[in-house]
């Protein structure tokens, strides 16, 4: 299969989970949150790195903005011009109908994120990667020269993501604190179904990819697409699905997520 063949895959397989995220009580948290000026949905670790960094009056892009939650969150923190680019038309018009609650604008643009249109090139100062991306693009390097090229000169590359430890581990079996999955395995695995946060949906008709890429896979793209590393921390907390939740707060704790800023 081909770059392009995954992207339809998982295109398909998020308009048809769509329908399940404004079903479940984090659509209504939402919906009631940004009726109210000024709400955020981003945790602990992105508000901080946002407001060390500063967003007030800056320009900033969400690549895989998904319904937008996050990207009104940081429009909420005073950001300037904020754009969203997103593959899945049903998930924008879930993202339209909460900037409307939150009374603010932000530009949804359509489409696949690697053919983002050239007039978008060098117009950002901050460019926001979030949970949960990296596994859907089939090669990382291709997928950095986005960023790279969306971001202005000394403009930053924001990215809370899974740790790729995460991969090693399936909640669903009957060992769930085996690992079962090679952490350098190179080939994607095929999932059914809907995907949903809180793994409630049943739904099994849509067939996607996820992709393992360890740490170093991640850096050395980034690096090699002219980014350089301002900021990399590791955390403890599953930003995950909440079926992975039983991975922490243990005795002995595993690194769930991470926190990436570079700087181009
Ligand atoms: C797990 S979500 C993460 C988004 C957001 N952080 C969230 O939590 O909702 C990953 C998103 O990437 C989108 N995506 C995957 N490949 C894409 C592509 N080639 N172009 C645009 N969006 C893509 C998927 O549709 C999905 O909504």
């Amino acid at each position: 299969m081909e770059r392009d063949d995954y992207t339809a895959a998982s295109r398909a397989a998020w308009d048809a989970s769509a329908v399940h995220h404004r079903e479940n009580e984090d659509w209504r948290l939402l919906t009631d949150g940004f009726a109210r000026p000024g709400f955020s949905c981003l945790d602990a670790v992105e508000t901080e790195v946002l407001e060390t960094i500063g967003v007030a009056g800056r320009d900033v892009a969400q690549i895989c903005c998904n319904n937008a939650r996050e990207l009104l969150s940081v429009r909420n923190m005073g950001a300037a011009r904020c754009v969203g680019f997103h593959q899945s038309a049903e998930f924008l018009k879930q993202g339209e109908e909460l900037a409307v609650i939150a009374s603010q604008e932000i530009e949804l643009v359509p489409g696949d994120v690697y053919r983002i249109d050239d007039r978008f090139d060098g117009t950002f100062d901050l460019v926001v990667i979030t949970i949960g991306v990296f596994g859907w693009m089939p090669d990382l390097k291709e997928f950095m020269e986005i960023p790279a090229r969306l971001l202005k000169l000394g403009g930053r590359l924001v990215v809370p993501e899974e740790h790729p430890v995460v991969n090693m581990f399936d909640p669903h079996v009957e060992r769930p604190f085996e690992p079962c999955f090679d952490y350098f395995r190179a080939l994607p695995l095929q999932e059914e179904g809907a995907i949903v946060y809180d793994d409630t949906a049943t739904q099994t008709e849509a067939t996607h990819w996820w992709f393992f890429h360890t740490l170093s896979d991640v850096m050395t793209a980034a690096l090699e697409c002219g980014l350089s590393l301002e900021r990399f921390d590791e955390h403890p907390d599953n930003i995950s699905t909440t079926t992975y939740d039983i991975y922490q707060n243990r005795a002995t704790t595993m690194p769930m997520s991470y926190l990436m800023v570079m700087k181009n």
